[in-house]
């Protein structure tokens, strides 16, 4: 199968020397992509700036924003089985980043933002055939509920639902607890383990998912 994952937070550029991000580590995108390659899937790692170093026998592929992000991932969609978006993708971006470096001589100053692409909502508008698409919904309150509305509104296979809020799981620990939701009801909790566990447990899953789906499931 050819496992398409995005990972890592996005940088979303203020001027020559400052960016708005998140403080996503990208190990859970890093680790799903680590496990589908062992498994020896064709796996392509679409990385945001981490400090990790990428997977053993996966194709890597290194950028900034979310409008980079989302141009490669338009190319490798196209003949992805799987499509895992575990990345932090900035909401917004600056409308106008700066030619240089601002200078602080002003009080105050106003950065106005603007809205990124929704890559995951894009990729479940251009479904291919056959194909999973599966999104991470990052939360620091009403978890399920919120989670249930990304399923529906972006329109995936599943989501994996995180609670950002904990000490002892989500962003830049590496252990996490997982919720997974899938389209047809199935409601899959995988306690708090670490990120390497919890990534073979999504996989099996949705590769158990992928055999049991209909050919004519768009
Ligand atoms: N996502 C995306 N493009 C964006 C923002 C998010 O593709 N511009 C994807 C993420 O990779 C993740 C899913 O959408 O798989 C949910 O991301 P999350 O940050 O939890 O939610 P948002 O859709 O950004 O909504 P909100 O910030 O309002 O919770």
């Amino acid at each position: 199968m050819k496992i398409l994952v995005s990972a890592g937070p996005t940088r979303e550029k203020i001027d020559l020397v400052r960016y708005i991000s998140n403080f996503s580590s990208g190990k859970m995108g890093y680790a799903i992509a680590e496990a589908a390659a062992k498994l020896g899937h064709e796996c392509v790692l679409i990385s945001g700036p981490t400090a990790l170093r990428p997977p053993k026998n996966v194709k890597f592929i290194s950028v900034e924003s979310a409008d980079e992000m989302f141009g490669e991932i338009r190319r490798e969609s196209k003949n992805s089985d799987i499509i895992i978006m575990a990345a932090a993708i900035a909401d917004y971006k600056p409308k106008k980043m700066a030619a240089s470096k601002i200078k602080k001589r002003e009080q105050s100053i106003t950065i106005e933002l603007i809205k990124n692409p929704d890559i995951l909502e894009w990729l479940g508008k251009n479904k291919k055939k056959g194909q999973i698409i599966v999104g991470f919904a990052a939360e620091t309150e009403n978890l399920i509920a919120n989670a249930k509305e990304k399923l529906i509104k972006k329109n995936v296979d599943w989501i994996a639902a995180n609670d950002v809020s904990r000490k002892d799981a989500g962003f830049s620990s590496d252990k996490n607890e997982i919720t997974m939701l899938s389209k047809s009801g199935e409601i899959i909790k995988l306690p708090l383990q670490s990120k390497k566990k919890l990534a073979v447990k999504i996989l099996s899953q949705l590769l158990i998912s992928s055999t049991n789906k209909p050919e004519n499931d768009i």
